[in-house]
């Protein structure tokens, strides 16, 4: 490549950047109640994500071990200064923005006070200080590196949990599951016939270097509830993720 050819092609991306910065501008500009999930459920028409066609969720590597994967994940999770940050400059906002989320959960009648709340990768529980201080006491995070005494030690492959224990479960982690399946799976398992789950995901941000998989379109993770109703999918602006799913496990028949 030639050096006009190489500035070119800076101007090039430069000019796409402007016009990719204008956008989300005028997008937020529009669009002031960025926080409060809309019960809308239109799906993005203005981002193109290259992808094969009818590809819907892609589990992004193998590792040579269940291990490895855990030993990369724990990167993230325990390096020290992220936890720091997650515990400081971090808190405040997040709870705050947590409870705007499971208020109006709350106000649609998804949640209450005496639901049996689960929140699953919840890192340093956050979720669970918004969850408690909103009165919905009996809840508690799960993550690999527990934090007493908000958040307990457990694998979201394999929930610490017994069947039907839980009213509501949430989460913001899908990205990382190994195996997808198996998230959504204990989940279902882990939740009570009627019991409601949330999952906040990104379908229009590619996730970080420790996601273990991209999430194409909002029918590759509901294809993999096999025990629940949709109730609703909409938008929400939710630390970099877009899509608010909504599901209900089936109450069981006869
Ligand atoms: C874990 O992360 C640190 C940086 O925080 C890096 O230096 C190290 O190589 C990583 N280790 C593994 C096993 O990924
Ligand atoms: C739920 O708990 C909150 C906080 O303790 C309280 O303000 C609210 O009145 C309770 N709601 C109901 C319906 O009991
Ligand atoms: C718990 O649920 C799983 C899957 O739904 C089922 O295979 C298993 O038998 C159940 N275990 C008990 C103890 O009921």
């Amino acid at each position: 490549m030639n050096l006009s050819n190489k500035s070119n092609s800076i101007l090039k991306s430069f000019l796409l950047l402007l016009f990719l910065s204008l956008s989300l501008f005028l997008l937020f500009q529009l669009n002031p109640s960025t926080i409060k999930p809309s019960p809308s459920s239109s799906p993005s028409s203005e981002v193109v994500v290259d992808q094969p066609p009818q590809q819907l969720l892609k589990v992004r590597r193998s590792y040579s071990s269940y291990d490895d994967y855990i030993k990369h994940q724990l990167n993230k999770t325990l390096n020290p200064k992220l936890r720091h940050l997650w515990a400081t400059r971090d808190w405040d906002r997040k709870v705050r923005v947590f409870s705007s989320f499971f208020a109006s959960l709350k106000s649609q009648g998804l949640l209450s006070n005496s639901s049996k709340a689960l929140c699953v990768g919840a890192r340093v529980g956050q979720e669970v200080v918004a969850l408690r201080s909103l009165g919905v006491s009996d809840s508690v995070g799960m993550d690999l590196v527990p934090r007493p005494p908000l958040v307990v030690r457990g694998d979201f492959h394999s929930q610490p949990f017994g069947n039907d224990t839980f009213d509501f479960e949430f989460s913001n982690v899908f990205d990382h599951a190994l195996y997808p399946e198996r998230f959504v799976g204990e989940i279902e398992r882990t939740l009570k016939p009627g019991g409601v789950c949330v999952l906040h995901v990104a379908l229009q941000r590619k996730g970080d270097k420790y996601s273990a998989n991209d999430l194409f379109r909002v029918e590759g993770l509901l294809g993999l509830f096999k025990e629940s109703d949709l109730v609703r999918i909409g938008k929400v602006d939710g630390f970099g993720l877009d899509t608010e799913v909504v599901l209900r496990k089936k109450k069981v028949d006869i």
